[in-house]
């Protein structure tokens, strides 16, 4: 499957190498990795990945990141206090296979004996909800109306179902990256919270330090791809995977693109509009809608 997106994406190249030179087009493209592909393929490509991904991949992640993940992803719901002042409602989009979601209902239950807090779990890809869904059937919130699964695209979330003005909190980790346009997701993320409520991203991020980035890219590009490889037969992926961090803006670029969305963020600094975790490898960024 893996094979046909990659053919797929460079079809696409040569397409999109075409109509850039033409001067008459105007066709609009976008990264996919470090492919140049036009807009209206980056989201099936994507999908293919993480079609490709869905089965193996909270191994993988185990297994790439040393588990380090866990311990981000820990940090980013700790931060964000789910359930501290009163239960909360929360959207997770790209929402994956449900990490980030687990741990908010964690968290508010086990720190602030809150059984209220829900999450909606969105996510383009219905492999990776199946997976999620999987997962949350060993847990206390399946069939509670703590958690619920939908398939939607982060950038257009249906306005019938996900209406202006809901959430308290819109949580996206290792997502928007992925997304074709970052500011249609972060302004459909503005229009689905609450006044005053809370946008908060994990991403990977920019490595400040010049000696940790070339270690770490000299791990990721040649220890990722070959372990996606060895434990999921698919390198393509990894090197997808690999490669779109590496496109993703800067902190101070991606903080300004939060308040061009309508968000009030903290100062243009690490501990201000967001916070860097081991070194800027990956980052969280928050704001609050105005
Ligand atoms: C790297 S996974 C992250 C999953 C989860 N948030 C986590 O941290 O483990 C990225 C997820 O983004 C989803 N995704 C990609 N593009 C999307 C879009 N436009 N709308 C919603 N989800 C999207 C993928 O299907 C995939 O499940």
């Amino acid at each position: 499957m893996l094979a046909r997106a990659f053919r797929c994406a460079r079809r696409s190249v040569a397409r999109c190498n075409h109509t850039q030179a033409s001067p008459q087009s105007s066709a609009r493209t976008t990264s996919f990795g470090f492919k140049t592909v036009p807009e209206e393929d980056k989201e099936s490509l994507v999908k293919d990945v993480f079609d490709s991904v869905a089965s193996k991949y909270d191994l993988m992640n185990d297994a790439t990141s040393f588990g380090v993940h866990r311990l981000w992803k820990d940090t980013f719901v700790d931060s964000l206090k789910p359930g501290r002042k009163a239960p909360v409602r929360c959207i997770d989009v790209a929402g994956g296979t449900g990490d980030i979601a687990l741990r908010i209902l964690d968290h508010a239950r086990e720190k602030y004996a809150d059984r209220e807090t829900s999450v909606e779990i969105v996510d383009i890809n219905a492999q990776m909800l199946a997976e999620g869904q999987k997962r949350f059937k060993k847990t206390m919130y399946h069939y509670t109306p703590q958690v619920s699964f939908h398939e939607a695209n982060a950038q257009e979330l249906p306005p019938a179902q996900f209406k202006d003005n809901t959430y308290d909190l819109y949580t996206i980790a290792f997502g928007i990256r992925n997304c074709t346009s970052i500011p249609a997701v972060l302004e459909e993320a503005h229009r689905v919270l609450k006044p005053g409520a809370t946008f908060a991203c994990l991403e990977f991020s920019k490595v400040g330090n010049p000696l940790l980035s070339a270690l770490y890219d000299q791990y990721s590009f040649s220890m990722i791809p070959l372990l996606g490889t060895i434990l999921a037969g698919d390198r393509d992926s990894y090197q997808y995977l690999v490669e779109s961090i590496r496109k993703f803006p800067s902190q101070p670029e991606f903080a300004q693109m939060i308040r061009d969305a309508g968000f009030v963020t903290g100062g243009d600094h690490d501990g201000g509009a967001w916070t860097d975790l081991w070194g800027g490898i990956a980052s969280i960024h928050t704001g609050v809608k105005a």
